[in-house]
């Protein structure tokens, strides 16, 4: 039986189309326009092309987007003083300083800096104890958009077993986290962990993140399970992700591409922590 291929662009405009009639009730109830600002510290052309696509995601769901490109010698205190500004400016609901940030800038106190309640990368240590006692506000991204694409391709949760292979504390670990909230049975392997192609034929839910190549072979996909793949992996052969994709796909139940899986989404996950912040704000006044 072949997976169906879980459509990341698709589910992606799904949400940024919800969030853009959120956005037009929001005004309409006399709410505010959410308001993100992105920071961007020197000239990296990867992060240029990042920050770039989420302005321009933005202002196609109506937020005002409010960029901020600063030369690649800016100070730490210069960059702190403007997170500052932007933490006090009521109509910013939210703030991302695109990483990574030059070598002289200490990236773990500015992103300290920032209120955790416009922290919608989810990387403030209150908003990761916030998912760590079950609570969760702001979410990052690509493990939020792991939860979403899981969800909307019908995957059950509930009682699952869960496997997550990976424990970086930006996808491993909140992944784990979330699916925990989920009520999935959770695992969580690495580089010790004892006979790894047994653990991943226990999982109902399969999610890579150890960012090498085809790492999860296909027979080890259990018939029926739910794959998300979110390595990226430039090869020889193109891009491919953590799983053997076309040997996994004959057993999945469902699998997502790469590309086209979990990496459209975050963006989309993006608006949605930009439409929640503005939406906590103005209940707050
Ligand atoms: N650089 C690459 N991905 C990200 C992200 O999700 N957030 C931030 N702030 N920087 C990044």
């Amino acid at each position: 039986m072949a997976a169906s291929i879980i459509d990341g662009k698709q589910i992606a405009a799904d949400v940024r189309a919800e969030v853009a009639a959120e956005v037009k009730k929001m005004q309409a109830a006399g709410g505010p326009t959410p308001g993100l600002a992105v920071v961007l510290v020197g000239e990296d052309p990867a992060s240029q092309v990042y920050v770039n696509n989420k302005d321009k995601a933005c202002q196609e769901v109506g937020f005002n987007s409010f960029k901020h490109e600063l030369p690649a010698d800016t100070s730490e205190e210069d960059l702190l003083a403007l997170v500052e500004e932007l933490n006090g400016r009521e109509d910013v609901h939210g703030i991302l300083v695109q990483l990574p940030l030059p070598g002289h800038i200490d990236a773990e106190r500015v992103l300290m800096a920032i209120s955790p309640d416009k922290d919608v990368d989810g990387f403030h240590p209150m908003n990761v104890g916030r998912l760590a006692v079950g609570a969760p506000v702001f979410v990052s991204c690509t493990p939020a958009g792991v939860i979403e694409l899981l969800k909307r391709s019908g995957a059950e949760l509930e009682g699952a077993d869960a496997v997550v292979v990976g424990r970086s504390n930006i996808v491993g670990k909140p992944v784990a986290l979330l699916l925990l909230q989920e009520n999935c049975t959770v695992t969580i392997c690495h580089s010790r962990t004892k006979d790894l192609a047994a653990v991943c034929r226990g999982a109902d839910v399969l999610v890579a993140a150890v960012g090498v190549p085809e790492m999860i072979k296909g027979d080890w996909v259990k018939e029926g399970a739910t794959v998300i793949d979110v390595g990226i992996n430039r090869t020889d052969d193109g891009l491919v992700g953590d799983v053997e994709f076309e040997a996994a796909a004959e057993r999945a139940r469902a699998i997502t591409p790469v590309p086209g899986g979990v990496g459209p989404m975050t963006i989309a996950m993006l608006l949605k922590n930009t439409l929640l912040a503005a939406e906590l704000a103005s209940r707050d006044r």
